[in-house]
């Protein structure tokens, strides 16, 4: 009679909708095969980039040659700029360890794309501020400026900056010396003279600070805002540097792997909404797959496109999902923390000013997992192609080495850093990997990046 009508009506409804929501996540579950040949194509780009030939991997040298040996010590200065927020931190390195002391401050968006030298003015009020409350006016101590943008060095305290990414576009700062437009902000601001040691990438202080422990650390890696790798090569491999002889740590830029086309197999048009609506299309191909700026704008591009085949919130509230940057990468932490009770996603999503069903936030909850999960995976792809060439350039039969790792997405998510480890031991199973995660290693690795410096230089400190 009627009822079954109804009930088959219903589970022919659902059918579809399981159909549509699968197809609409198959291009976000990646095999092993396709997994290997990111591996080989990064490892070929690693290659060319060295060799100084065209690449969409810049592989720029670090003038970082050495991990610390822990008779590092003094007191230094460190800044970090390039993720969530902006730090000025004091570090002292002694006999009994690294104490840190600190102060967040937040760059507002208009600042961080507006003129350049409003920027660098801010950061330097930041620093006076800094030193004002630590008591630290007159004292002109060793600089280390954590930096995490792709800069060409042409020595440890020189950096030229290659382009902005992530959500910075500040004007007049691409092609200049950033140690340089720190100097002019501080004559602007007729501050104290600051004595800047090394100009180091978020990667570098990361790997630097997990060395400090582990001298097998021989790569940084960052999953925060956005996702970087360093590494320690050969030096006879890096062109453009002297010196046959010893390591040189590289700072890979692979953000922007990809670049070249190469990943376009990989991208859905999901991910090229999200590149077309980023304050950069077509650069960071990469980083938009896995870092926590773009991840909730993916998803959220899916939950709307399933919200016009009517698969979620019955084909309503299109509207509260368009505002772009609603949906916060944390959020998938969050929501895929939580089972079985999935009051968490209705709590967010209710948050958001939409209403749900039980259907509906497990279908929430399956997108936010097929997105988490490729970038873990692409993310393991690449460590794999790194700790890869590091063995093979070694000529070893099996390479024992740490990955120091930072970022929020990597500490925070439930799942991703399990997924990357299992990608690496799949992918390179000649290599032992160890992950690390770093406590505050942009702060710390900066300072140690500039006492290594002033070790080797013995410059007096104050
Ligand atoms: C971006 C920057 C890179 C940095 C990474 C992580 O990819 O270009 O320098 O290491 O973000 O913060």
């Amino acid at each position: 009679g009627r009822g079954v009508a109804v009930v088959t009506a219903v589970v022919t409804r659902l059918a579809t909708n399981r159909r549509l929501l699968e197809e609409t996540l198959v291009p976000f579950r990646l095999d092993r095969e396709q997994l290997a040949a990111v591996q080989v194509q990064m490892q070929e780009a690693m290659a060319k980039g060295l060799r100084g030939e065209a690449s969409s991997l810049r592989m720029l040298p670090t003038y970082v040659r050495a991990v610390p040996d822990g008779s590092e010590r003094g007191d230094f200065l460190a800044l970090d700029l390039g993720g969530t927020n902006f730090r000025v931190l004091l570090v002292r390195v002694a006999a009994t360890g690294v104490q840190i002391t600190s102060e967040v401050y937040t760059i507002p968006e208009l600042m961080a794309q507006g003129p350049g030298q409003q920027l660098f003015d801010h950061i330097v009020d930041c620093i006076v501020d800094f030193q004002q409350k630590k008591g630290l006016v007159g004292q002109s101590l060793p600089l280390g400026f954590t930096f995490s943008f792709p800069c060409r060095q042409l020595g440890l305290d020189q950096g030229i900056l290659l382009n902005w990414t992530k959500g910075f576009s500040a004007s007049d700062c691409v092609g200049q010396d950033v140690v340089a437009l720190l100097r002019e902000a501080i004559r602007r601001r007729q501050a104290v003279e600051l004595n800047v040691v090394a100009i180091v990438n978020d990667t570098v202080g990361t790997m630097m600070s997990c060395g400090y422990k582990d001298p097998r650390c021989e790569v940084g890696l960052i999953v925060g805002t956005g996702t970087n790798a360093c590494y320690m090569e050969e030096l006879q491999n890096v062109a453009g540097v002297d010196g046959d002889s010893g390591h040189m740590c590289i700072n890979m830029e692979w953000g922007a792997f990809g670049d070249d086309g190469t990943l376009g197999v990989l991208s859905t048009h999901f991910d090229a909404s999200v590149d077309g609506a980023s304050i950069n299309p077509g650069r960071q191909r990469f980083e938009k797959l896995i870092s926590g700026m773009y991840l909730g704008e993916i998803v959220c591009h899916i939950l709307l496109h399933l919200t016009r085949l009517g698969v979620l919130f019955q084909g309503q509230q299109t509207q509260q999902l368009q505002a772009r940057g609603i949906f916060k990468t944390k959020f998938l932490s969050q929501i895929e923390s939580d089972s079985p009770a999935l009051r968490k996603v209705r709590d967010i999503l209710q948050g958001l000013g939409l209403s749900l069903t039980s259907d509906d936030a497990l279908i929430v909850r399956e997108v936010c997992q097929a997105v988490s999960r490729r970038a873990a995976q692409l993310c393991g792809a690449g460590v794999a192609a790194v700790v890869e060439k590091i063995r093979e350039n070694r000529g070893l039969e099996e390479l024992t080495v740490t990955v120091g790792v930072d970022g929020t997405l990597y500490k925070l998510h439930p799942h991703f850093s399990r997924l990357v480890e299992a990608t690496v031991r799949d992918l390179a199973p000649r290599c032992k990997v160890t992950f690390r995660q770093s406590e505050d290693g942009s702060g710390k690795g900066a300072a140690l990046v500039t006492a290594v410096a002033c070790r080797l230089a013995q410059t007096p400190r104050i």
